[in-house]
């Protein structure tokens, strides 16, 4: 099966989790995207839901999918939150923010009373790191940051994008970090969020609940 093919199994599974009156966490990227064209016709088709998105760019395609939108502050916690992911491994251990989100996203997951993660085949690793861990920075502090991820041996990269440093919806920075020759997560996860205004930057270790259905069996995974 096709990724794309992966993706829609996926999302269409994810929807299926949508009730009549939920308030719905709308992760970015490509995979979500599929989940919110999901829900989208199952609006036009007669749910009722709105949505709280984690960026700039799902919120436009929310908007065009006819979703109706409510922000963080009056929603409070929602119902539900689906998103994608870079990477999980055999423990369900997530790599997000590729798609350069992780911020708000973290905080619309840390938000919801249920977490659902859709990805295809290709996401899944025996061990995170093949993807570089984003930690999501103010610029303020950028810099001073990116010195203490290199004193910790993390080869850390500022993202760019079109020759400028990369910017958040926050208006935030990345620095993309390597984990791979990490064995332990979890003191690594202990160690950069002491990181002070260092946000969104974590493996998403131990916060999802994860939901699997029979689309798993067909190389799929929820
Ligand atoms: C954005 C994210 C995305 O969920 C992640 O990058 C996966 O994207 P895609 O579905 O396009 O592979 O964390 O910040």
């Amino acid at each position: 099966m096709n990724v794309e093919n992966e993706k829609w199994i996926a999302a269409i599974a994810s929807a299926d989790y949508v009730k009549n009156g939920m308030l719905v966490g709308l992760g970015s990227g490509s995979t979500a995207a599929f989940m919110i064209a999901e829900l989208g016709k199952r609006v036009a088709g007669g749910l009722i839901m709105k949505g709280i998105p984690s960026s700039d760019a799902t919120a436009k395609l929310a908007k065009q999918a006819g979703i109706s939108l409510i922000s963080l502050d009056d929603a409070g916690t929602m119902d539900i939150n689906i998103d994608g992911a870079d990477e999980f491994d055999p423990k369900f251990q997530l790599i997000k923010g590729g798609g350069g989100a992780l911020l708000r996203e973290k905080i619309l997951a840390h938000n919801s009373r249920f977490n659902i993660i859709i990805a295809d085949s290709g996401k899944k690793v025996d061990g995170l790191g093949k993807f570089k861990l984003p930690v999501e920075t103010i610029p303020f502090a950028t810099e001073i940051i990116i010195s203490e991820l290199h004193n910790m041996d993390l080869k850390p990269q500022l993202r760019m994008k079109n020759n400028e440093v990369y910017k958040t919806d926050e208006n935030n920075c990345i620095i993309d970090v390597d984990i791979f020759k990490k064995d332990d997560l979890q003191e690594l996860n202990n160690h950069l969020i002491q990181i002070p205004r260092c946000g969104g930057n974590r493996t998403f270790l131990n916060l999802y609940g994860y939901c699997f259905n029979g689309a798993r069996e067909q190389g799929c995974y929820l």
